[in-house]
């Protein structure tokens, strides 16, 4: 899309506008706060750790749900400029293989309550291609939540509707006491079949293996 017309759009938009006004960094935050007001998957005092954070508008709601007993914990591979006396950021690729440490570490070596990813790849509108790069990314956040989440903990995955899809939802719900796929309002959504998958409750280590069994 030509730069001239995505800003004009931005502009236009409600929730864009909203954002702003509300002091949110972007309008994912309302994304977030429409599936916690349905599933509650965040708590006051939990441990938060969200990939794919930058700019920090669904990290500003976090840090508001933990409160000040709690952690919010954004890691992006770009900049994150949001501060908060409960959010610490963290700027690296969620493929580099040391991630799933350096998160942990940032936690101070607790594991968290939840883990959202909100990550997504360049997309380049070829959707079997932006759609595989996705689940790539879920199946990774996958692998980071074996070594930084809690037994019993959450996850909100997203990621984009596709025939794979599918596939892996019957490890999840192997995997989580509930499981969940969730839409949000469609004037929310950029991306037209985007979902967040939610785990509730993880009763089964490792989740990554069993996803990877389904998916080779
Ligand atoms: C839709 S934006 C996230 C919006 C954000 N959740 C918010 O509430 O403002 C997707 C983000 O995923 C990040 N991302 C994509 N691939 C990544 C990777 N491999 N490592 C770290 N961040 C990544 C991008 O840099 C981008 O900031």
């Amino acid at each position: 899309m030509a730069r001239g017309r995505w800003f004009s759009e931005r502009r236009a938009d409600p929730w864009h506008r909203r954002a702003k006004i509300e002091g949110y960094p972007s309008r994912a935050a309302y994304k977030l706060k429409h599936i916690q007001r349905l599933y509650s998957i965040i708590r006051p005092g939990d441990l938060v750790v969200e990939l794919g954070a930058a700019p920090g508008g669904m990290l500003k709601v976090v840090s508001e749900l933990v409160g000040d007993d709690g952690l919010a914990v954004g890691v992006d591979i770009k900049p994150i400029t949001l501060k908060g006396e409960n959010i610490r950021t963290l700027q690296i690729d969620i493929n580099d293989p040391s991630a799933p440490q350096e998160i942990l570490r940032t936690l101070g070596d607790s594991k968290c309550d939840v883990l959202i990813s909100d990550a997504s790849p360049n997309l380049i509108g070829v959707a079997e291609v932006d759609t595989l790069r996705q689940l790539d990314l879920v199946f990774r956040c996958c692998e980071i939540a074996d070594t930084v989440l809690r037994d019993d903990g959450n996850v909100m995955l997203k990621a984009f509707e596709c025939p794979e899809l599918t596939r892996i939802e019957k490890p999840l719900r192997l995997c989580f006491i509930a499981y969940r796929r969730v839409t949000t309002p469609p004037s929310l959504r950029k991306h037209s079949s985007e979902v967040y998958l939610l785990g509730i409750g993880r009763r089964r280590a490792p989740i990554a293996p069993l996803l990877k069994s389904v998916l080779e």
